[in-house]
Formats: structure tokens, sequence, C-alpha cells
């Protein structure tokens, strides 16, 4: 059973490291470009013109005349294995005027198809297909969602009655309260179906043997492409988390990191989008081999308890052992040796506000003394980690992630990079986190020290690996929602998960 082969299943094709095959060390889009593709909401000429090479307005851009031949038409073709259903013969009309995208593109052979439909179950464990419908959108994603939404329509998420709350769905206060809510709530929207259409993407690249840095790289352009990346008013809002096996978060590569993904590896894909500095933070696991099963469907079924627990006045105790008792009815069997599975206590969901992924409140994955409650209109995300470990984790390894502290107080800074360097995270990330590759690439190369000093000052925090003890596997999935007043939607539901 365990020699189980990974299906051969066609993706793309990674060859080399994205920053590798771009100008300027594959620093993030110029601040041009970034405007081109966030304003330009009617500049669809250039657009739907698309094999014209001769185009004023791209003098600027030296790197995209080796592009020129290339940027011919999508080819539509129905070669590709993944597109066993017929290609709809129009596709929409893409926003491609960004190099990574571009890049990824030709990973593809160039071949973009808009299928909404994809088959994740013979590549993942637990992990659902996306199911067939109306989708404006190609693969690889090369549509803007503010594109693909003019009206901000976005995918309204899972609505989940309150338990005691069918009639807070007709109250009229209530309704009046939702209003209120609503630039948050379209924000939010649109941050999850950018954070749907990335991880879908993702769910494409993903194969063994592929290196991490490849696939976050990945995984991050897209994310700045589809929620069209300005500044502090929309993109990623944490790095991309692909921790493995023992490691249950907080892992990422810094540069130079060549670790790759294995058939027989427990991945953690915990990635973030914002819109507004509203945060979709939602989580999945990665695993090709059958036999961690049981400890996946764990971390699943324990989430969607957590979820369908919370609510306007539930309690953090009464959610936490809920959520306990469904992850700890599991059993799993690797190689000969039958584990239970622990809910790891020492992690937990958490309240977001805007810019603060970590908002104050904590929602417990184990049974505890908490008296706290949730209340009207906070945003959670509830998350779980199923362990064959300890059930307990604690820092350790190289640090790739850190963030800036929500409270820090100016205090006079002595090293000499440590100004440089905080004024950039300033004007970057403001509070929230990012990791050093990030740094690397927007030129602050030889930023350890400087960083170093920021941390002792109290004003950056570092948040190094968290891991249960050597050896022992652990899984999480992680969605957000909104206790509306009317209801509970789970924003970053999705098909797969
Ligand atoms: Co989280
Ligand atoms: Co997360």
């Amino acid at each position: 059973m365990e020699t189980l082969k990974p299906e051969k299943i066609p993706a793309c094709d990674i060859e080399k490291p994205i920053e590798t095959a771009l100008p300027k060390n594959g620093a993030p889009l110029n601040e041009k470009e970034k405007i081109d593709n966030h304003d330009d909401s009617e500049g669809s000429d250039e657009e739907t013109k698309a094999p014209d090479a001769s185009k004023p307005g791209e003098e600027a851009k030296p790197k995209k005349k080796k592009k020129k031949k290339k940027k011919a038409k999508p080819v539509i073709e129905a070669g590709a294995e993944e597109t066993k259903e017929a290609v709809p013969s129009k596709l929409p009309t893409p926003t491609l005027q960004n190099p990574y995208i571009e890049m990824i593109k030709k990973e593809f052979d160039n071949v973009l198809i808009n299928e909404r439909a994809q088959d994740n179950a013979s590549t993942f464990r637990i992990l659902r297909d996306w199911k067939a419908g109306e989708y404006h959108q190609t693969m690889p994603p090369t549509v803007q969602v503010d594109k693909q939404f003019p009206k901000k329509d976005f995918p309204i998420g899972e609505i989940q009655q309150y338990k005691d709350g069918a009639k807070r769905i007709t109250n009229a206060e209530k309704k009046e309260k939702d209003l209120l809510m609503e630039d948050q709530i379209i924000a939010l929207r649109k941050a999850a179906e950018c954070h749907r259409q990335v991880r879908k993407f993702a769910q494409k690249i993903i194969r063994p043997g592929k290196r991490l840095i490849d696939i976050c790289d990945r995984i991050e352009e897209m994310n700045r492409h589809l929620v069209a990346e300005n500044g502090l008013k929309a993109g990623i809002a944490f790095p991309t988390g692909c921790s493995l096996n023992h490691v249950a978060a907080h892992y990422t590569p810094n540069t130079g990191d060549t670790t790759t993904i294995e058939y027989n590896d427990v991945c953690k894909i915990d990635f973030g989008t914002h819109v507004d500095g509203h945060i979709i933070d939602c989580a999945f696991t990665v695993a090709f081999n059958p036999i961690y099963d049981n400890l996946l469907k764990a971390a699943q079924e324990a989430t969607e308890t957590g979820i369908r627990e919370a609510g306007i006045d539930a309690r953090m105790s009464e959610i936490g052992a809920a959520i306990q008792e469904t992850m700890e009815s599991y059993e799993v069997e690797i190689k000969g040796e039958v584990y239970k599975v622990k809910s790891i206590r020492n992690l937990n969901g958490h309240s977001i506000a805007p810019y603060k992924i970590h908002a104050g409140k904590t929602v417990p994955i184990v049974k505890n003394a908490s008296t706290q409650k949730m209340e009207e209109g906070e945003q959670y995300a509830i998350e779980t980690f199923a362990s064959t470990g300890k059930g307990w984790i604690q820092e350790e390894g190289e640090c790739s992630h850190y963030m800036k502290d929500f409270d820090a107080h100016p205090v006079p800074l002595r090293h000499p990079k440590a100004k440089g360097l905080l004024n950039h995270i300033n004007q970057t990330y403001s509070t929230l986190a990012f990791c050093r590759k990030w740094l690397d690439r927007s030129g602050e190369t030889g930023h350890l020290m400087g960083l170093k000093a920021l941390c002792d000052a109290g004003i950056i925090n570092p948040c190094p690996p968290l891991v249960d003890i050597r050896g022992s596997y652990v899984a999480q999935f992680e969605h957000t929602f909104l206790l509306r007043p009317t209801c509970k939607e789970v924003l970053s539901r999705g098909d797969d998960y």
C-alpha cells in the first residue's frame, strides 16, 4: 500500500527559479507596472490586441522585447492532458502585462485553458476536485480578480446560520448592521476569491520533487497578480508557509534553500491575501501518500467542527473542547505504528483585524479554561493542527518569518543599517508579516544584522518555525470567517476544502 506511486499528473514544468529568469534579482514589479496593472481598468485596448507587438507604451520595458515573439494569442489546444473536456472556444481576456505571469505561462507551454473543473483527487489526498461551472479565468490564471468581477460582485462565501440564528437572517436591525460592514465584506470576498484561484493554481504545480522555493515564488507572484498588488492597499498578507512533516508552521524557504517536497512528505500550505488590510488566512495540507489520510481528515474535520461551533456569544472553551473531541477521535497508522491523533495544544485560531493577523483573541484547539466569547462583527481564522507527536510545539530552526510589533514604540536605533531597513519595512509591509527572501529581492540584501537589531529593540518580532518532535507528522486546515450580524460567512470556502 505504501508503495503506491504518485500518479503521473500533467502539470506545469518548473524549470528554474523565477528570480533567475528576470532582471533586477526578480524584484517585485516596479511602480509603473504596478500602477499599470492596477489602474488601467479600461486599459483593455492593449490586452485585446495582445498579438500586436508594435504598441507604443512598451518602450520603457526593454525586457518585454524578448517576449514579443512569444506574445502570440493564447494557444488554445485540447492537447494538454488535463483538458479532457472540450475547451471552450472563447477565453477571457488576459491581463498579461506581468513578466512573472508570462513566465509561468511559458511553463504551461503557453497553453491557456478556461475550464473551472480541476482534478485534485488523483494527485492529492483529501483535497476535493474543483467543480465545473462558469469561470472567467484561464489556467494558469492571467485575469485579475477585479477584471473578472468588474461590478465587485465577488462570490459569496459559504453561509452558515447561527445555531439560534433563524431570526437573525431576517431581522431588520441585524440587516442594517450587516450593511454597515459592506466595505469590509466586499474586500474580504475579493481577497477570498483571489485565495481560491491562487490555491487552485498551487494545486496544479505542487508535485513531488519540486523545490519549495519555486512553488512559493509562483504562489506569491500569482497572488500579487490576481489581487492587483498595490502598495499596502492590496497584496500578500504574509509569507507562504510550506512547513514539512514535524514542522507545524512558520517555515518558508530563505534565499538559497533548495528543499524539495517529496512523495512521503506532509506539507502545510498556508498563505494569505489582503485587500485594504482585510486578510484571508487559509491553509490546507498536501500529502500524496494515502498513509496520512486519517491525520489529514482529523485536522480537516476538527476545523469544520470549530467553524460550526463558532458564533456570536460562543465560548472559546467550548469551541476548543469540540475541536479536540473531533480531532482525537482519529487514529493513524504509519509504517506499522498506530498513533492517536493529538490536537497541538499550544497552537490556536485567532481573531483578525485590519493589518493585524493576530488581533488579540485566540481560539483554542483543546479544552481550556478560557472565559472569552466570540462577538458580533468579529473576524476569525480557525486553524487546527493534528499531530502524531507530542501535541506540543517549540520554536526551532532558522527563522524566515518576521512581523513588526503592532504596538511598537519608536526607539533610537544605533545599528547603521537598522534605520533604513525599518523604513523599508514600514513602507512595504507595515504590520503585515514578511520573510527574508522578500527583503533580498527588494534590494535589502545583507539585512541580517539590521534585522537582528530591530528584533533586539522589540520593534520586529521573529516568528521562527514551530515544531513538534522529530519524526512526527503534523497536518493543518484553516479557514477565515466573519461573524456577520445576520449569519456566519465562511469566506475562504472552496470546492477543494
Ligand atoms: Co492563521
Ligand atoms: Co494561516
